[in-house]
């Protein structure tokens, strides 16, 4: 426990999950003993890991004695300080922070599932009724310095727009697309062959994982509590090999984004969804698993954080991060700083203007290439560049409009679909980040 000679300070840890990050965070702990004393002003001592099964085979710096499966007992045992959470999902992993944050102690997370549900919003009030830390940095990009540098060295910034690329599986999938010409099934089925993406990667190829990081991500920039669930989210499943194609040919690189921006007075809009990124962006450069972070702000201009998004030990250096912090925190009894939050309006991604990418398979016969313009003028949609291949059965024309509200883009698609002479639409997509061009 905490002691009046600095030199005797120890600060007790438990960790609830014993799986990739947990185990390699009990790793990190007990390696550099020495170095996060000096850092943290205290010995960190391990109380114990909560785990599942305690007949799993863990890595053989995770001692078998600090093993238990009594995870709620752990959460409010009295003699720890701080708990870390590192089980994931939404329960038991909520019942526990909420039993640990009531019983006073700061809670360290890298749960981005819980963060952006309307139960994580709930955490954080709690955290700051309590006066107690609810830490979270692993949660948006593992070892990528986010949260610290939003809160704090940002934190007299106005920040306009937030974009990043948050989920390794997709960039990787992505890249190795653009790198080979390949379509999206074979790169999915290489990655998952690596151990790059899960047997079921719904989450990470529909784009709910990089929602609920998004998510987080507007309450950090902006302040907004905002849900996962309220973020509008297109994965990559629709993407095709000449999609990425063209996209080169353009001079662009497609990357699935997470993007918060503020929009109006107090409005924001987040959002996921891939985008045609100019080659010449710095995010389009960032390759296979890694992640990156572009922040814009209105004084400080362009900033951007690279690095591993995943894995046990990035991601356990950032929990190492928060734990020095929270430590610091509970000897100096004060605790990180924690903007105000309110809850947030979600501009509808109607309203936004982009320019756009679209491919529309037609019949081959004089007059319908006039058919499909005429439908885009209808609708205030304005062509910035037109090309026509010759398919076996048809055409196909790829085109980019100037910057058009997504409702009317939608909405010409919707009229497009139902035209005679449409065989098939395939890609829509948004174009981003021209305006640094
Ligand atoms: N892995 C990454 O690269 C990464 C990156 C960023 C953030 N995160 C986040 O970090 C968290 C942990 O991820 P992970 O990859 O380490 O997960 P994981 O490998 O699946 O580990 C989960 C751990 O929780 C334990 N557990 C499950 N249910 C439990 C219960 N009821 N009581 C006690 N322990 C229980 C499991 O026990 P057993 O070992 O006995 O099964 C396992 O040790 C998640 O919130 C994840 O989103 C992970």
């Amino acid at each position: 426990m905490i002691s009046a000679d600095p030199s005797e300070q120890v600060v007790r840890i438990a960790v609830l999950g014993g799986g990739t990050v947990g185990s390699a965070l009990v790793g990190l702990i007990r390696s550099r003993a020495d170095e996060l004393a000096v850092q943290a002003g205290a010995r960190l001592e391990l109380v114990g890991v909560a785990v599942n099964d305690l007949g799993r085979a863990r890595p053989d710096h995770v001692p078998a004695g600090l093993l238990t499966t009594d995870a709620a007992g752990l959460a409010v045992d009295p003699s720890v300080d701080i708990v870390i959470e590192l089980i994931g999902g939404i329960e038991p992993a909520a019942s526990l922070i909420t039993a640990a944050l009531t019983a006073g102690k700061s809670v360290v997370t890298a749960n981005k599932a819980l963060l952006a549900s309307p139960q994580g919003i709930g955490l954080r009030t709690l955290a700051r009724r309590q006066g107690v830390d609810l830490l979270y940095e692993a949660a948006v990009a593992g070892a990528v310095p986010l949260v610290r540098v939003l809160r704090e060295s940002l934190t007299g910034e106005r920040i306009q727009r937030v974009m990043g690329i948050v989920n390794g599986t997709t960039n990787f999938i992505l890249t190795k697309m653009a790198a080979h010409g390949a379509d999206y099934a074979d790169v999915l089925a290489e990655a998952q062959a690596l151990g790059l993406a899960e047997r079921d990667p719904t989450a990470d190829v529909e784009g709910h994982d990089a929602a609920a990081k998004a998510a987080i991500l507007a309450g950090i920039a902006f302040g907004y509590d905002i849900a996962a669930e309220e973020v509008s989210c297109e994965g990559i499943t629709a993407i095709r090999a000449m999609d990425v194609a063209f996209a080169g040919r353009a001079g662009y690189v497609i990357k699935l984004l997470a993007i918060v921006e503020r929009v109006g007075d107090g409005e924001v809009s987040v959002r996921v969804h891939p985008a045609m990124l100019p080659a010449t962006h710095p995010l389009a450069g960032v390759r296979d698993a890694f992640n990156a972070v572009f922040i814009e702000g209105e004084a400080a201009g362009e900033l951007m954080l690279y690095g591993q998004g995943a894995g046990g030990a990035p991601t356990a250096s950032a929990v190492v991060g928060d734990l020095i912090d929270a430590t610091r925190n509970v000897l100096a009894g004060t605790t990180a700083p924690a903007p105000h939050r309110q809850p947030g309006r979600v501009h509808p991604a109607s309203g936004l203007r982009t320019p756009f990418y679209l491919s529309i398979d037609v019949e081959d016969r004089p007059g319908v290439l006039g058919e499909v313009t005429t439908v885009f003028g209808d609708h205030q949609v304005s062509i910035r560049s037109m090309e026509q291949e010759d398919l076996d059965d048809g055409a196909r024309v790829t085109l980019l409009t100037h910057a058009a509200r997504e409702g009317d883009v939608r909405a010409t698609v919707d009229v497009l679909s139902a035209l005679g002479p449409v065989n098939q639409i395939g890609g829509v997509m948004r174009v981003i980040g021209e305006e640094r061009a």
